[in-house]
């Protein structure tokens, strides 16, 4: 009996911290920062790569992209991360501003066009949007698939 009401004690408990953390989340990032994180878009190593790029981002995380071109436009771009979720969503947002574009269009792609696609970022994860749009730039500036990571 007293096992029961301890299960059930720690089940409430639980419950309560995942509607806080979700409350949380709520007042940091906007609507489309949490879906772009929970249902990502184009995340995945692409094989057949014309271009690559990896960065190590000064927070420690990773970003990597993959694009494959067809007639000089982005036929299809794809993003790695190890980072958190804003940086999820940075990889998501971006690969779907790039994809279709020329070179030339995709590389006048800013961090703070991505931050407004996103309806804003915390200051403190700013440099997510940053590492993100660093590394497709310089995956198209070496237009090389080979696997080197290179620090921002
Ligand atoms: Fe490191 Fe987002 S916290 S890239």
């Amino acid at each position: 009996m007293a096992e029961q009401q301890e299960t059930d004690d720690f089940e409430r408990w639980v419950a309560a911290l995942q509607q806080a953390l979700l409350e949380r989340e709520r007042e940091l990032f906007s609507e489309t920062v949490l879906q772009e994180a929970r249902q990502p878009q184009n995340m995945g190593v692409m094989l057949d790569a014309d271009m690559h790029a990896l960065l190590l981002g000064p927070c420690g995380d990773n970003m990597e992209m993959f694009l494959r071109l067809q007639d000089s436009r982005i036929e299809a771009v794809a993003f790695m991360t190890d980072g958190c979720g804003p940086t999820v969503a940075c990889g998501s947002m971006l690969t779907r501003m790039a994809q279709g574009k020329t070179l030339e269009e995709a590389a006048a792609i800013e961090a703070a066009d991505l931050i407004l696609a996103l309806d804003g970022l915390p200051p403190e994860h700013v440099h997510c949007a940053t590492l993100a749009v660093h590394t497709l730039q310089k995956a198209m500036e070496d237009g090389s698939t080979e696997d080197e990571e290179t620090k921002e």
